[in-house]
C-alpha cells in the first residue's frame, strides 16, 4: 500500500492517513527517548507504553525520571517501563547509559528527543569543552546513536531526530558549528538543529550504503507550547502566566501531545523509510505527514564535513560494518 514518501527529486508524493490516536500494537518492541521527563519526550513514551511498547524513558534527573514514570502509570496502569539516567551533554553519561541499553539483544527505535529549546544568553562550555546547546542537541545523539548502532540493527531499527521549522529561519555556520563567534540563543539553537537535522541525512546515506538495517528519520512536532497541555503532576505544571501567553498563541500552535504525533509515526509506522521526514500536516500543527527538510539541511558537503567534526571531537565512529554484519534477533 503506498502510503506516501519523496520521489528522488524530494517532492512529497500523496498518501494515505495515519491515525496517531490509533498506534499499531507495538507489544514486544523496545524504544529509547531521550528527554523523557518532559515534554514532546513524555508524551511520546506515554503513547508508546499505551500501544503496549516496552519503553526506556531516560533523563539527567532522577527525580524528574521517577515523576515522569509515575506519570505514564497513572495513564497506562500497565505500562512496561524502565528508567535510565542519561545527559546527553555529557559523553560518558551517554556512553554508560548506552553499555547499559547494549545488554538487550535488540531495540526497535531510538528518539533522539532530548534538547536545550531556551538557550542560556551566553555561551556555555560543557565539561569536555562544547558549546552547550551544540553537545546536548547535537553531538551527544551523534554519540548514543553510534554507541547503540548494533543493538539497532538487531531488532531492525530505527533511529529518529529532531529537526524544527527553524532549521529554516536561520544560516548556518559551516565554519563553526559550536559558534565561537557570534553566539546568540536563537543562532546557537537553530545551529543545533540545522546539525541533527544534517547528521539525520547523512546517518540516511551512511547506513544504506554499509547495508546497515537501521533506518535513519526526520520529524518535527511544528510548533507544540507547554501552555496548550493537559496538566501532568511532575510533568508538565505551567504557570498561569504561561497558560495565558501561549492560549494567545493558539491559531498556530499546538500540545505536546500532538506535537508528539509525529515523533511517535516516525519510529513506529511501518511504511516509514530512511531518510523521510515528517512534520505537522499544516507545518505547526497537525496530523502528522511527510514533508521536506531545510534546504540547508540537505547540502551533502555540509553534512559530510559536520559527520567528520562529530567524529574528531567525540572519537566515536559509527561501527558500520559491524552494524551491517548483524544478524536480525
Ligand atoms: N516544542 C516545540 O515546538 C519544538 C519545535 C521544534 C523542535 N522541538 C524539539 O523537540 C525536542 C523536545 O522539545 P520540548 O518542547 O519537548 O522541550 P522541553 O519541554 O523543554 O523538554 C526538553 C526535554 O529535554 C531534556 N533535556 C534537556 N537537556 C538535557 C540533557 N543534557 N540530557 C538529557 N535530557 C535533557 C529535558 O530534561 P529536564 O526535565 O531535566 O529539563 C526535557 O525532558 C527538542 O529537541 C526540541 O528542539 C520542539
Amino acid at each position: 500500500m503506498l502510503r506516501g514518501g519523496t520521489d528522488e527529486s524530494g517532492d512529497v508524493m500523496a498518501e494515505f492517513a495515519w491515525d496517531p490516536e490509533r498506534l499499531p500494537d507495538l507489544s514486544g518492541r523496545a524504544y529509547l527517548v531521550t528527554g523523557a521527563t518532559a515534554g514532546l519526550g513524555f508524551f511520546a513514551c506515554e503513547q508508546l507504553a499505551d500501544a503496549g511498547a516496552h519503553v526506556i524513558m531516560t533523563g539527567r534527573n532522577p527525580n524528574r525520571l521517577v515523576a515522569a514514570r509515575e506519570a505514564v502509570t497513572r495513564t497506562v496502569p500497565d505500562a512496561d517501563i524502565e528508567t535510565l539516567l542519561l545527559d546527553t551533554s555529557n559523553p560518558g553519561s551517554v556512553r554508560a547509559a548506552a553499555a547499559t541499553v547494549r545488554v538487550r539483544k535488540s531495540l526497535h527505535g531510538v528518539l533522539l528527543n532530548a534538547g536545550i529549546v531556551h538557550p542560556p544568553r551566553q555561551r556555555e562550555m560543557t565539561r569536555d569543552g562544547h558549546e552547550l546547546v551544540f553537545a546536548t542537541n547535537a553531538l551527544g545523539h551523534y554519540v548514543l546513536g553510534g554507541e547503540l548502532l548494533t543493538t539497532l540493527a538487531a531488532g531492525r531499527g530505527r533511529l529518529v531526530w529532531l529537526g524544527s521549522m527553524a532549521t529554516s529561519l536561520s544560516p548556518y555556520e559551516t565554519d563553526d558549528p559550536e559558534l565561537r563567534e557570534n553566539y546568540t540563543p536563537w543562532r546557537a539553537y537553530a545551529q543545533s538543529k540545522i546539525a541533527t537535522t544534517a547528521l539525520g541525512l547523512e546517518a540516511d546515506r551512511r547506513l544504506r550504503s554499509a547495508g546497515v538495517r537501521v533506518r535513519s528519520v526526520i520529524v518535527h512536532p511544528g510548533y507544540s507550547t507547554s501552555g496548550r497541555t493537559r496538566r501532568v503532576r511532575g510533568v508538565n505544571e505551567p504557570s498561569r502566566t504561561t497558560r495565558i501567553a501561549d492560549a494567545l498563541q493558539s491559531p498556530i500552535t499546538q500540545s505536546k501531545e500532538r506535537g508528539a504525533w509525529s515523533l511517535v509515526r516516525g519510529l513506529v509506522d511501518p511504511e516509514i523509510q530512511g531518510g523521510d521526514v515528517i512534520g505537522p500536516r499544516f507545518t505547526l500543527r497537525g496530523q502528522p505527514r511527510h514533508t521536506k527538510a531545510a534546504r540547508v539541511t540537505r547540502d551533502r558537503a555540509t553534512a559530510t564535513r559536520l559527520w567528520d567534526y562529530c567524529e574528531s571531537a567525540t572519537g566515536v565512529r559509527w561501527p558500520l560494518e559491524r552494524a551491517a554484519r548483524k544478524k536480525r534477533r
